[in-house]
């Protein structure tokens, strides 16, 4: 029993990530969702400038609030707590490390690729982040990079869903085969799995 003033001692084995890398994981996924949504939709609309700007200007802010929410949860699973690692198969767990790298870099790769391709054309309008900020041009002096960029940006869409499909196995694997509570890492509740 802990009385007033006591400090309660760190526990040897955290069960779960922290707070905020739960809080991003799940952002995460929302986001990256609603990118594929209107990615897609851009191209349903490529014969419609006006509609395609709108719907680019949403999927370029979504883009850009992706790389905020990554840079914090890449700098938050640097520095914060992480859970005891299962004592299953030490293979799956190099697995798992391998495929979340990869998952970080796809994320990475196509928010840049992103940027590249939607560099203003001629007479297509620049785009404006949230309504408010000119997107930044981040290979501007390269148009023969820029040319190429929608391509590997479409192709990194594939690569990610590939990914996050093996990322989903794993973790269903994990949590009912396995039965290393492995999804409850992820989950804020129930309070003592
Ligand atoms: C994880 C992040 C992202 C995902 C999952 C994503 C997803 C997609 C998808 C599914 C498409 C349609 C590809 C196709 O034609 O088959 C697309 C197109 C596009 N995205 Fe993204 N995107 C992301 C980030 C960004 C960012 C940050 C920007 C810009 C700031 C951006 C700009 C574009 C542009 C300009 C196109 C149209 C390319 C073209 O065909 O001309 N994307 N995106």
């Amino acid at each position: 029993m802990w009385g007033a003033g006591m400090r309660e001692p760190a526990p040897q084995h955290w069960v779960r990530w922290g707070p905020v890398i739960i809080v991003l994981h799940w952002a995460t996924l929302l986001c990256v969702v609603a990118l594929l949504v209107t990615g897609w939709q851009l191209g349903a609309h490529a014969a419609h400038i006006g509609r395609r700007t709108e719907i680019l200007q949403l999927h370029a802010s979504l883009g850009v609030l992706l790389l905020a929410a990554t840079a914090v949860r890449i700098l938050a699973r640097l520095t914060g707590r992480r859970p005891t690692a299962p004592a299953g198969s030490r293979l799956r767990g190099i697995a798992a490390f391998v495929v979340q790298a990869f998952l970080y870099l796809s994320l990475l790769a196509l928010i840049a690729t992103g940027i590249a391709a939607a560099a203003p054309r001629p007479f297509t309008p620049p785009i404006q982040l949230f309504g408010l900020w000119p997107l930044p041009k981040i290979v501007g002096a390269l148009p023969t990079m820029v040319r190429n960029m929608p391509g590997i940006h479409a192709a990194l869409v594939w690569i990610l869903l590939g990914l996050v499909g093996f990322h989903v196995a794993a973790a269903i694997y994990g949590t009912l085969i396995a039965r290393e509570r492995t999804i409850f890492r992820m989950l804020v509740w129930p309070k003592h799995r």
